[in-house]
């Protein structure tokens, strides 16, 4: 009976000094921890994109991508006049858009065909509609083709000054 509570006192002095190591341990790991409040510095999400002339109104042909670069010289994309008022078309009949030409996919370069009025993929075959604001209409793509906020000056100068959708290959359209 003896022997068996001078083995309880035994344990129970390991477990006190156990106990005090893990205290230890815990005081020197929160020392070397950041404080509860601090924040790491989060990088701002928006975006400040150029203002840049992109072509003048007369230099469009009705149903001909003009071949244009935006935001810079590495993001090729194109002006193109529908005809007809579109979802974000600008130019006095609202049928003036602008597209990034770099498939959301796996980056292809897209061409346009004017029968079908369509952006076509050579890669895989995504199909992209630039009367409805470049919405994918088949293919692989997960992502509508980035789209360029225009402005019109009085003059008939084309501004871009946005992308809509991220440009393939990019983790910020501007870089
Ligand atoms: Fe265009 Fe794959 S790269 S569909």
């Amino acid at each position: 009976m003896h022997r068996c509570k001078a083995m309880a006192d035994i344990g129970r002095r390991q477990f006190l000094r156990g106990s005090a190591l893990v205290a230890a341990g815990a005081t020197v790991a929160a020392a070397g921890a950041a404080p509860p409040h601090a924040k790491a510095a989060m990088p701002a999400a928006r975006v400040e994109y150029p203002s840049n002339r992109l072509a003048n109104v007369s230099e469009l042909k009705m149903n001909e991508p003009l071949e244009v670069n935006y935001p810079d010289a590495d993001a090729p994309g194109v002006l193109l006049k529908l005809g007809a008022r579109v979802e974000g078309g600008v130019g006095p009949d609202g049928d003036i858009v602008g597209f990034c030409t770099i498939c959301p996919h796996k980056g292809y370069p897209l061409a346009y065909s004017a029968d079908n009025r369509t952006f076509n993929c050579p890669g895989h075959y995504s199909v992209f509609d630039p009367e409805k604001g470049g919405q994918q209409v088949w293919g692989q793509a997960t992502q509508n083709l980035p789209q360029y906020a225009l402005r019109v000056a009085e003059n008939g100068d084309i501004f871009a000054e946005g992308v809509d959708e991220l440009i393939y290959g990019r983790l910020s359209n501007v870089l």
